[in-house]
């Protein structure tokens, strides 16, 4: 089975892959978090990506298709977590694996808001903290590795709004285009009821997950 995520930013895209994983054991491809460990390495392709990125545009669909594919071994067992995100990428998508469902996230311009401006992401091992609803115990570290928490370039308020009018215009098309798998999920409430509600839509279940990934 493979499984996209879709939704604006802040919508919690990376916090519920990240649960379906540990239940399910999904291999997760989130083509933000791919490019910000290429950013912490200083790599060329990431060092590329970050002009856009700061800026609150999309990455050139040829880098996003060029690092996607390098990650992509085996046919199933895939969630896309921001990818695809514009209809190039998606038929691009469609030539190398088939997709099963797609998970709508939405959620109000408010809620988007409060989640991005208070997000905070551990500088050395990219874990994901927000000051109000899941703040660290060690307040400016990480629980994990206690590297120092910032905040995200891309989540300052102008940006953000750069941000939600890209996806607007250049992601939003994405829901007609998968219209026929789509599932809509209101993303406002706590994040197990989100992931819950995420695991009965999918209908999903530990033997089913595993018995559609291939070898
Ligand atoms: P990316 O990192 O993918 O950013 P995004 O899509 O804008 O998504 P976010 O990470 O901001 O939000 P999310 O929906 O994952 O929410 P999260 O779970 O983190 O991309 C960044 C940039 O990279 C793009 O702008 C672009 O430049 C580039 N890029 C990436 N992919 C690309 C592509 N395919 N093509 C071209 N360019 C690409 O949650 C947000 C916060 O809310 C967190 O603090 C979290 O703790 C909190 N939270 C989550 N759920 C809840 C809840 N239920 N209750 C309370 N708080 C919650």
């Amino acid at each position: 089975m493979n499984l996209i995520f879709l939704g604006p930013p802040g919508a919690g895209k990376g916090t519920q892959t990240k649960k379906l994983i540990e239940e399910f054991g999904f291999i997760h491809l989130s083509t933000g978090d791919i490019l910000r460990q290429l950013i912490r390495s200083r790599d060329t392709l990431g060092l590329q990506a970050q002009i856009y990125m700061d800026q609150g545009k999309l990455v050139p669909d040829g880098l996003i298709l060029e690092m996607i594919q390098t990650k992509m071994e085996k046919k199933c067992g895939y969630i896309f977590d921001g990818f695809p995100r514009t209809i190039d990428q998606a038929s691009a998508l469609d030539k190398i694996v088939p997709v099963d469902h797609v998970v709508y996230l939405f959620l109000s311009h408010d809620v988007i808001l409060k989640r991005l401006t208070g997000r905070r992401v551990c500088e050395k091992c990219g874990k994901e903290y927000h000051i109000e609803f899941m703040p660290s115990s060690l307040k400016d570290s990480c629980e994990l590795c206690k590297g120092r928490l910032y905040q995200r370039e891309d989540d300052r308020p102008f940006v953000i709004e750069n941000r939600l009018s890209v996806y607007e215009k250049q992601t939003k098309p994405l829901l007609e285009y998968y219209h026929e798998k789509l599932i809509r999920i209101e993303a406002c409430g706590n994040v197990l009821s989100i992931d819950q509600e995420n695991i009965k839509k999918i209908g999903l279940s530990t033997h089913k997950a595993m018995s559609q990934c291939c070898s």
